[in-house]
């Protein structure tokens, strides 16, 4: 199963911080594109939050609007850019999945890899939460199933060395991994909030943070750093199962820098393509030189 993550769309109808430097409805397009494009096919799409920037009806509409594009199954998870109860007012109605009220959590059981989507927003905070009803449900959800899972959600449980982003991220982080501990089925965590591809060890898993699709964060550990964004190229990220694990990569939307075709520069590509397919060994001074 492929799995395409996008993360921090920033969705915008009015001026705002996001606007002022980068055009993230125009972005988000482009991921859809990109995701339409792919010919190894995505089995389904999942968006870690910071759907919109103001989390207003009007925002979640052009969301739906860009979204309608897309020919993957998409499912949705809030960020503290979101508004949970505008959002499912907005849009909850298009997926059987989605509770109506409270937290945004649930399970999606269609796939080879089970997939949990785990609420961390509280309306009236930017950093994460992990409370006791989310737990016990968590608790009770990675209980009913061993089979392989895959639990997404928005803010990262862990520091990514960015001073003001570590701020903000989930306030009960040990409780959560002492759940992930007890469900070592749970293969992969994946997030966003922090706009930028970083990694770290969970419980006895892996935890992702997947870029944004439209403005990313600069990368500095120094504590007094100023926090700045930038238009890095916008990217997103594939897991894809292999039935034992998650391989991820991210993937800027579209091909940037120059590129250079391995292709041209062989007298022999029906005979090179037979060696790479073939596998290992594979001698030097062969079709790559
Ligand atoms: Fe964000």
């Amino acid at each position: 199963v492929l799995i395409v993550q996008i993360s921090d769309l920033h969705v915008n109808t009015v001026d705002g911080v996001v606007r002022r430097f980068v055009n993230a409805n125009e972005t988000l397009a482009e991921a859809v594109t990109a995701i339409n494009a792919m010919t190894a096919r995505p089995d389904v799409v999942l968006a870690t939050g910071d759907l919109t920037d103001h989390g207003t009806a009007d925002e979640y509409a052009l969301l739906a609007e860009i979204l309608s594009a897309l020919d993957v199954p998409i499912f949705l998870l809030p960020g503290n850019h979101d508004d949970v109860a505008t959002l499912t007012a907005s849009l909850g109605a298009a997926h059987r999945y989605l509770p109506e009220t409270g937290p945004l959590s649930y399970v999606l059981e269609d796939h080879p890899v089970r997939i949990v989507a785990l609420d961390t927003t509280d309306p009236a905070k930017h950093s994460g939460v992990f409370p006791a009803d989310r737990e016990a449900w968590l608790e009770a959800t990675l209980s009913a199933s061993d089979r392989p899972t895959l639990l997404a959600m928005h803010h990262p449980p862990f520091d990514s060395g960015i001073w003001w982003m570590d701020a903000i991220t989930i306030e009960e982080r040990d409780r959560l991994e002492a759940v992930i501990r007890r469900h070592p089925q749970v293969r992969q965590v994946i997030s966003g909030h922090v706009h930028r591809a970083t990694y770290s060890a969970f419980g006895e898993t892996l935890v992702s943070i997947c870029p944004s699709t439209a403005h990313q964060t600069w990368v500095d550990l120094d504590d007094q750093s100023h926090p700045l964004m930038t238009t890095e190229p916008p990217a997103l990220q594939l897991h894809a199962w292999t039935g034992s694990r998650f391989v991820s990569n991210t993937r800027p939307l579209t091909l940037t820098g120059a590129t250079f075709d391995l292709v041209s520069a062989m007298s022999n590509w029906d005979r090179a393509q037979e060696v790479i397919r073939r596998g290992p060994p594979f001698p030097k001074g062969g079709v790559f030189g």
